[in-house]
């Protein structure tokens, strides 16, 4: 993205006395279509939607490389009741069913995202186009992936980033994961540009088909 960890530890860090914030969109309207089991947030900031999906039940695995970020995340959920703890590896959350966050601080440029591990995936306003294939390789089979972020449409629009390289194109999101089975596609061009998919791993190899 854009910013440096310096720059978003200091974004977050003046966002720090704020109530959480609402779950993005897609989260909200989509969450009662989304399969059971664990969660992974990219990028996950200050937390709205690791929150959302802890306070309904699921185990988060939510990852920044803002240490402040995480910091508000922590307080937010201890003030809700949430269990969240600190890990040092990805791997560690691996035999989590409970409830609950856990916190990772690590860089995504240079992560290694398990294979086979979550049932959904959250990728909210941030771009790292890298990610993408692990992304796909990450999640179980009937697994769904929600991606929501800026186009190149919010040029026209004031705030989110300005680097063209951190913008999806038109189109783009729609296809940027073949793998996976699109369940839900919409581009907005309305105070904002932005993009928002929603995308199943499918199970298995596809049925026969007639003739085969
Ligand atoms: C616009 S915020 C989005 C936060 C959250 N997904 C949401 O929707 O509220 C982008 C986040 O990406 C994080 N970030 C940027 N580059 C990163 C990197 N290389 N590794 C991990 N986190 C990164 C920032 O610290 C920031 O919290």
């Amino acid at each position: 993205m854009s910013s440096s960890q310096s720059e978003w530890d200091e974004k977050h860090s003046l966002a720090a006395k704020e109530a959480a914030e609402t779950p993005a969109g897609i989260l909200s309207e989509l969450w009662p279509l989304l399969p059971a089991g664990a969660a992974l947030d990219l990028a996950c900031g200050r937390g709205r939607n690791a929150l959302f999906l802890a306070e309904r039940g699921r185990h988060v695995t939510a990852v920044d490389w803002s240490a402040a970020a995480l910091d508000i995340l922590e307080r937010h959920a201890q003030a809700m009741k949430i269990s969240v703890r600190r890990i040092q590896r990805i791997e560690e959350a691996k035999h989590s069913t409970r409830a609950g966050i856990d916190l990772l601080h690590a860089d995504l440029e240079t992560i290694e995202l398990p294979a086979d591990r979550y049932a959904l995936i959250l990728c909210v306003r941030y771009l790292q186009r890298s990610l993408f294939p692990q992304i796909c390789r990450a999640m179980r089979p009937g697994g769904v992936l929600l991606f929501e972020t800026y186009t190149r449409a919010q040029l026209d629009f004031s705030g989110g980033p300005r680097d063209p390289a951190h913008l999806l194109h038109n189109g783009e999101l729609r296809k940027a994961f073949p793998e996976l089975e699109v369940v839900f596609y919409r581009e907005l061009r309305a105070e904002q540009g932005i993009a928002s998919l929603a995308a199943r791993k499918p199970h298995g190899e596809r049925p026969r088909q007639y003739g085969d």
